[in-house]
């Protein structure tokens, strides 16, 4: 019996729209093979949207958006609105509101992409980042005093709970189990310097590691994890970590697996609704040029999947972005592809169809 999602789709800004067309175009060949049904429904929200209605995330959008089965989102930020507006009144609000506490992030080269790293292939670069996506620095926790003058303070604090800290590391756990790949959990953070914040990560991640006996464990630094990200990217499994370090480290992430144009994030509220984007921003430079790659959106989608339980339109995604990247697309940037955006939505909705 066909079973049937609501995905509410958010094209955003920039070159969002175009890319989540692509992705739409791909999930619905998945849907006739796995005898899916989607219902996309759009909420217009972003800069375009806040420039002419001066809304930034109206109450009924957000009361819909809970309604849905799985949010679709291209990308929030525009060059005229001055930056936090759209980030933290749609993005971050989302996030936290709808309380997506994890931020899950692949980074993994597939073949036929370039690594700017010497020596390293696609057996060496497939982890995931479990970053956690509603606490730390991004809470918005300080104040500023005296603005504008010279004695002007700035405070920002970083919060992280026990709860918090503790359903991500659990999530990072159970993930590392089910993906079965090397089964190591690398907890990333700074325990030398801030002794509070990581001293609460450290202690939940050593508690919760002892009912995981199967999964190995280690820790390093976040300095020394762009390093050996860079050196020894083979290392990595399943790494875990707070969301200032988890938003840096996923952008180096996304180099090594070859680019902002294959990066795909989720936003996850496992009881819940979750929000997959590509991670890369707006790309107003790109914009409705038809040159900007649609993989990550793409991938973003297979991720929607996976979350949703839905593993063979899933692995058909993978298998059709695979193989677009293998034998037909030339280089992941944009413009560099041999194809349009369009063009490589095509392709991949065509592999799919064959399999
Ligand atoms: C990301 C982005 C966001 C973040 C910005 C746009 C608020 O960089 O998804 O990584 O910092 O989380
Ligand atoms: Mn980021």
């Amino acid at each position: 019996m066909s079973k049937t999602y609501n995905i509410a789709v958010i094209p955003g800004d920039g070159t969002g729209p175009e890319v989540v067309a692509e992705g739409i175009k791909v999930l619905k060949v998945a849907a006739q093979k796995c005898d899916l049904t989607f219902n996309f429904t759009d909420y217009r929200l972003g800069g375009e949207h806040y420039k002419a209605t001066g809304e930034i995330l109206p109450d009924r959008t957000v009361q819909a958006l809970e309604k849905a089965d799985a949010i679709f989102l291209g990308a929030i930020g525009h060059p005229e609105v001055k930056p936090g507006i759209l980030e933290k009144g749609i993005l971050l609000k989302l996030r936290f509101h709808l309380d997506q506490y994890i931020n899950l992030r692949p980074v993994k080269l597939y073949e036929g992409v370039e690594t700017p790293i010497k020596n390293k292939g696609p057996a060496d670069i497939d982890f995931v980042v479990v970053r956690e996506n509603t606490e730390g620095l991004y809470a918005g926790a300080g104040g500023s005093l005296k603005y504008g003058t010279p004695d002007e303070v700035a405070v920002q604090e970083s919060i992280n709970t026990r709860k918090g800290v503790e359903r991500c590391i659990r999530f990072a756990f159970d993930y590392c189990r089910k993906r079965d790949k090397r089964k190591k959990l690398t907890l990333c953070g700074k325990t030398n310097v801030l002794t509070y914040a990581f001293d609460l990560w450290e202690r939940t991640f050593n508690e919760v590691a002892a009912e995981y006996p199967d999964i190995e464990t280690d820790y390093a630094h976040v300095d020394a994890i762009c390093m050996w990200m860079v050196k020894n990217p083979e290392w990595f499994d399943v790494i875990v970590t707070d969301n200032m370090f988890g938003d840096i480290i996923t952008d180096l992430g996304a180099m090594v697996q070859g680019g902002m144009g294959i990066a795909a994030g989720g936003n996850i509220n496992p009881e819940k609704v979750s929000m997959f984007e590509p991670i890369g921003g707006s790309a107003p430079k790109y914009t409705g040029k038809g040159i900007i790659n649609p993989i990550a959106a793409i991938s973003a989608a297979q991720l929607m999947m996976e979350t949703l339980g839905e593993t063979r339109a899933a692995s058909l995604i993978e298998s059709g972005v695979i193989k677009a990247l293998r034998d037909d697309i030339e280089d992941v940037g944009a413009g560099k592809m041999g194809y349009s955006t369009s063009g490589v939505g095509d392709l991949i909705a065509a592999h799919i169809d064959s399999i």
